[in-house]
């Protein structure tokens, strides 16, 4: 699983060329099983230029995947894009990394966490991240510019879709010993498949409302099975569990 999470991560890189939506589509197609996301309603959606996506954690520190990134360092070559749903508007705001961290430990099961410094602020609200396990249930959005199917293209426009929890249990019945149940958190429509992320949607947030009714990420897309097949979840990495990491690694940045 391991193997086909890195391979699948480094082919989004390629997939250079954009898919445009129809105008008129009979089933909604992406993430998958999505539609598209309003301008604006998901402000701390950034895409990454290695075809990742990404969360504004301050505007100028990105939360991704650790599967995204080479490793720790300086690290020059990563493009952020924010701002916009649509990546080829004008209005879109690009900033450079500066600085990559990738989550200490990682060994490409679980820790699928990373934050990148950027050369100047995104001015758009940031996404906060939850600090306990009480937002880890019911019904999150996921969102991305990954593949609207398995092996699908990569998107133009910004999909969005809602999954709900899925429980270790249920979600290692799937996966077995590849599942880190206490760093991640799976979340799909086990029974019937359709809705899910995919290629090139990792290091994007899951996310919900909390009790305020603001945003609160409680994942970050790291993995499954294909997409959105019946019976494989997606897996994400359980935010709550390294809240305290990923603020501590952002200070030092
Ligand atoms: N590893 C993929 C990426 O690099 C994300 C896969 C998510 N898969 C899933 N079935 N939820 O983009």
């Amino acid at each position: 699983m391991t193997t086909t999470k890195r391979l699948l991560a480094a082919g989004a890189v390629t997939l250079a060329a954009f898919s445009l939506q129809p105008a008129a589509q009979a089933a909604p197609a992406p993430v998958v099983g999505g539609t598209q996301a309003e301008q604006g309603e998901f402000p701390f959606m950034v895409r990454l230029s290695m075809g990742c996506g990404g969360a504004l954690y301050e505007q100028d520190i990105v939360l991704t995947a650790a599967h995204c990134v080479d490793g720790s360092g300086p690290d020059t070559s990563i493009t952020a894009t924010g701002g916009v749903v649509d990546l080829e508007s004008s209005d879109a705001i690009t900033a450079q990394s500066t600085e990559v961290l990738q989550a200490p430990g990682y060994n490409g099961k679980g820790k699928d966490w990373a934050l990148i410094k950027l050369d100047k602020p995104i001015d758009q609200p940031t996404l906060k991240i939850a600090t306990d396990a009480s937002y880890n249930e019911g019904d999150f959005t996921i969102a991305g510019w990954g593949a609207d199917k398995e092996g699908g293209d990569q998107q133009r426009y910004l999909l969005k879709a809602e999954v709900p929890f899925v429980d270790d249990a249920a979600c290692g019945n799937a996966y077995g010993d590849d599942l880190t149940p206490d760093e991640e958190i799976c979340a799909g429509l086990i029974e019937e498949g359709g809705v899910d992320t995919c290629q090139g949607d990792s290091g994007g947030p899951m996310f919900r409302k909390d009790d305020s009714g603001a945003f609160i990420q409680v994942g970050i897309v790291s993995w499954g099975q294909g997409c959105a097949q019946p019976g494989y979840p997606g897996v994400y990495t359980e935010v709550s569990t390294f809240a305290a990491d990923i603020a501590e690694a952002a200070q030092g940045l």
